[in-house]
């Protein structure tokens, strides 16, 4: 809503590398249909009301069964550092293993200092740490790593 998913996702997508096959698109533009064939789906939320926005919630209940089954996937949300804030990314993360993802990085959030942002000193370099952690976690399923 404030810009502040927005950069902790730019920030975390430039932390996975560069090219064309990274893709970086806001919930309302992509189809159920763009999730097929990926290697990797990072689905990242503001926290609303102790869980995600409705736009991220009618994306993940509009995926068939097992549509991402397989897919390494990982959940982010930002949120205000209280024990009361709840967590989008927890309920992202519960919703994207239902559908069959494997989920390659804990669910993890990023805080704001006020409604409206900014984020809190140290996020962004929070984010790139997380993207680097899903990165530790590759390489792809069915590729073999050195030497094996
Ligand atoms: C309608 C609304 C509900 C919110 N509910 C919560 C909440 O339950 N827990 C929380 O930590 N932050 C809550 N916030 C603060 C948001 O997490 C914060 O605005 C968001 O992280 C900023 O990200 P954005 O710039 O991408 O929108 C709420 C904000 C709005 C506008």
């Amino acid at each position: 809503m404030f810009g502040n998913t927005k950069k902790v996702a730019q920030v975390i997508a430039a932390g996975l590398g560069t090219g064309e096959d990274i893709r970086l698109a806001k919930v309302n533009t992509i189809t159920p249909q763009d999730t097929t064939a990926l290697d990797l789906l990072i689905v990242g939320s503001p926290t609303h009301a102790w869980g995600p926005t409705e736009a991220i919630k009618a994306f993940l209940g509009s995926l068939q069964p097992n549509l991402l089954s397989g897919v390494r996937a990982a959940a982010f949300d930002t949120q205000y550092r209280s024990r009361l804030s709840g967590s989008a990314a927890k309920k992202i993360e519960k919703a994207l293993r239902r559908q069959g993802c494997s989920i390659v990085a804990p669910a993890i959030g990023f805080f704001v200092t006020g409604g409206e942002g900014p984020l809190a000193e140290g996020e962004l370099d929070k984010a790139t740490a997380w993207a680097k952690q899903i990165l530790d976690a590759w390489p792809p399923r069915d590729t073999e790593g050195p030497g094996s």
